[in-house]
């Protein structure tokens, strides 16, 4: 029940009709016996300074933010956590004095997601698909799990390039090497751990995958989508047909949430069966 102890806490987005953040967080509420309400929150572009304000005043405990605010927002925080910063984005607001601080429990979240489901990330050679927000979110993880190499594959050299310098900046060593999506053919490696963050096989182009080449998926051994519509991707099935392990996006969206809420209220303990649950 709603009462005036409640806390209370949305997702900032434009749209927000689609998001299954309100489901999956009150679901944790009503399941860890916690007093606090999600809701919806359609923020217009143009419109976040005013969002961020509007909601401290309000007394919110915290947001998510998510597409297309996620940049948008660090203007308007007083404090950006060490790897929301370096991977440029923030998804989730803590309530502190004098204004909200920045998170991004998206790379933890697929840190977690990794970690669950048995992947190992150290000394491992990297295939990264994408080169957007969701790829920077990953290449973080990787690097700061201690892959030996990150090859980043992506449909515009340029922006791979781009995310290469500024991660391999960052990490002090050519970690990152950028390739084009089109010679993928020259990517020369063998039991490789991939990660997929581009847009390619989400609904409703489920008849697609980054590369449409059997044979290649044969250098992959472990893999993660972190597409979650579908649950299976076209990615993951040529994973899996060339022998290798598959896992999809659902579990990173789930810890992702995990994550925030653990933030907003650390006293709260969850079990295995809420996570679980939560799919
Ligand atoms: P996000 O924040 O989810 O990562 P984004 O920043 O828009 O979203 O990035 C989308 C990624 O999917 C990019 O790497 C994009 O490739 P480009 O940088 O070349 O645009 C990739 N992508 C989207 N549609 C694609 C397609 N049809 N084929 C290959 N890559 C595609």
């Amino acid at each position: 029940m709603i009462s005036g102890k409640s806390k209370v806490c949305g997702v900032m987005a434009y749209p927000v009709e689609h998001s299954m953040s309100p489901l999956m967080h009150n679901y944790y509420s009503e399941k860890t016996g916690t007093d606090l309400v999600y809701v919806p929150l359609k923020v217009e572009p143009g419109r976040v300074e005013e969002a961020v304000k509007g909601a401290y005043a309000l007394n919110f405990t915290g947001m998510n933010v998510t597409v297309p605010h996620k940049q948008e927002v660090m203007k308007y925080l007083v404090d950006i956590d060490e790897d929301a910063k370096a991977i440029g984005a923030v998804n989730t607001l803590v309530r502190t004095d004098g204004g909200y601080k920045g998170y991004n429990t998206d790379a933890a979240g697929l840190k977690r997601a990794m970690t669950e489901a048995g992947i190992e990330i150290r000394d491992r050679t990297c295939i990264l698909f994408g080169a957007g927000g969701a790829a920077r979110a990953a290449a973080c993880v990787l690097a700061k799990e201690g892959a030996s190499v990150i090859y980043v594959l992506n449909r515009s050299l340029e922006k791979a390039e781009a995310l290469s310098e500024i991660v391999n900046e960052r990490f002090g060593r050519r970690i990152m090497l950028p390739m084009a999506l089109d010679d993928y053919g020259k990517l020369e490696c063998s039991s490789c751990l991939a990660v997929q963050t581009t847009s390619v096989g989400m609904h409703p182009n489920v008849d697609h995958a980054p590369v449409e080449d059997a044979e290649f998926y044969k250098k992959i051994d472990t893999a993660v989508d972190i597409v979650y519509t579908p649950m299976e991707t076209k990615f993951m099935k040529y994973v899996r047909a060339a022998g290798g392990k598959a896992v999809g996006g659902l579990d990173m969206l789930i810890y992702q949430g995990v994550i925030a809420y653990e933030l907003w209220n650390p006293e709260t303990v969850f079990t295995r069966e809420m996570i679980d649950g939560a799919r």
